[in-house]
């Protein structure tokens, strides 16, 4: 479980020019997904590139808890031997999902619509964001909770016995509420009807149906209207999670802030429901390029050829685009700070109940290192300084939230001053390998504040 250690301060410095390949870890969002269908599919699903970062090995402990076996043959290669749809047990201790939303919200669902009892829990960071907005639709399928005030964890639900499929309609972009309520769906009689007016990252979706699940997808005037049939018998698969673009954000912003360098990142899945933020650097003029576009397991993938920037110009974000990249406004707003003129990024909302108020995180560390930047409660700019002028040389606070300390460690490669976090702890819950990947390309990251 992250955050409960002690903080690790880490700077990051200006350095030489940033190259070579950056092979980041599996997709994070998949890896989850892989796990828990795996454990509500009747026998043995072989998943290989799993993210092995805290989040994704808290989910991993769930699954065994609910009684799945779940077996690490070693890098990367797992098997999960699956109870079925309908058949997890009761687990006998609390669940700690550590720093992880998606791993809580979805397995809340996963266990809603079984005539079992199971209490989570989280880090300090977790414990702090919002549960309602899954415990509300689970609710409608005869699901009980009790939890802290304003709906947060520990939080104990009592799964329906005699589930009802249920028809909703999400009212904040989450995958993760969509999620949690097609999870659910799976042990409900009939058809379970989800409709989100914008749409949201699908791998839930298309997971599902590669499991053989009933599930179609039709675009409305209502939004996107997905329809699973109950009590399918899930067949196990054999997995090859793709590598994460939101974890590729990182060497290839850091490519484009840090003079002289040109980066490969391969094998990215542009899921269009993820890769918006590859399309915002490219109208912002960033020098990346998709080489050998291709697909792997149905999705779109290619190799991101990064290569210094210093000619980037601010925008306005295109506020239907934040869904498909909600996890890159921090380190894109480090973009924007090299960039000249004012990055406007609107209809962000989401963003104060990720891991943290990540507007508030992320415009604190850049105005103490010399960044203007205006907000509001659903938006935000960023005045760039320029490619060579962006000043740092302070230390952030990065709030237990991964992408926060990551962000930061991005503005100290391209700053005129080292730029520091209090914390960089929580970089393990999502990309364990991130200060050796970085280092092999030539950045300098080191454990101290100074
Ligand atoms: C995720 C959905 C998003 C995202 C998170 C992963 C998922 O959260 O921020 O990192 O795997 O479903 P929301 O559903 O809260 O938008």
């Amino acid at each position: 479980m992250s955050g409960h250690g002690t903080p690790i301060p880490m700077t990051s410095r200006r350095a030489g020019p940033l190259k070579g390949v950056a092979n980041v870890p599996g997709d994070k969002s998949i890896s989850h997904r892989s796990l828990i269908l795996g454990a509500m599919a009747v026998g043995e699903t072989r998943i290989t590139g799993l993210l092995e970062g805290e989040d994704v090995l808290d989910t991993a402990k769930a699954m065994q808890a609910f009684g799945a076996e779940v077996i690490n043959h070693g890098g990367g290669e797992w098997s999960v031997f699956g109870v079925g749809v309908g058949g997890f047990g009761e687990p006998e201790n609390v669940i700690d999902c550590g720093n992880s939303g998606t791993g809580v919200r979805l397995i809340m669902g996963a266990m809603a619509t079984s005539p079992i009892t199971a209490t989570f829990t989280g880090d300090a960071s977790l414990n702090k964001r919002p549960m309602a907005r899954v415990t509300d639709p689970l609710a409608l399928f005869g699901a009980r909770s009790v939890g802290r005030d304003g709906g947060r964890l520990p939080m104990t639900i009592v799964g329906a016995a005699d589930p009802v499929p249920v028809r909703y309609t999400v009212p904040v972009p989450s995958a993760q509420v969509k999620s949690a309520v097609l999870l659910a769906g799976l042990n409900a009689p009939g058809k379970t009807v989800v409709i989100e007016r914008e749409a949201t990252r699908d791998h839930s979706e298309r997971m599902l149906a590669g499991f053989g699940a009933e599930v179609t997808v039709e675009d409305t005037d209502e939004g996107r209207v997905i329809t699973l049939t109950g009590r399918p018998e899930l067949k196990p698969q054999v997995i090859a999670v793709p590598r994460d673009p939101s974890s590729a954000a990182f060497p290839v912003c850091a490519a484009l802030v840090t003079p002289g360098s040109d980066v490969l990142v391969p094998g990215i899945g542009l899921n269009p429901t993820r890769a918006g933020l590859f399309a915002t650097l490219r109208d912002m003029g960033a020098d990346l390029t998709y080489e050998n576009e291709r697909e792997e397991g149905g999705e779109p993938v290619a190799d991101l050829r990064a290569r210094y920037s210093p000619d980037m110009r601010g925008i306005e974000v295109p506020p239907q685009r934040a869904a498909s990249m909600i996890d890159e406004y921090p380190v894109l707003s480090v973009v924007a700070a090299f960039a000249r003129g004012t990055t406007l990024m609107a209809g962000v909302k989401e963003l104060r109940v990720k891991e943290s108020d990540r507007i508030d995180a992320m415009a604190r560390g850049l105005r103490a290192n010399g960044v203007t930047v205006e907000e509001g409660e659903d938006w935000w700019s960023v005045e760039g300084c320029g490619p060579d002028n962006v000043p740092g040389g302070q230390t952030c606070e990065s709030f237990l939230d991964h992408r926060i300390a990551m962000s930061f460690m991005v503005m100290g490669m391209g700053a005129q001053n080292p730029v520091s976090v209090d914390d960089g702890t929580p970089i393990a819950t999502s990309f364990p390998i991130f200060e050796r990947l970085m280092g092999d390309l030539g950045a300098q990251i080191s454990r101290d504040n100074s």
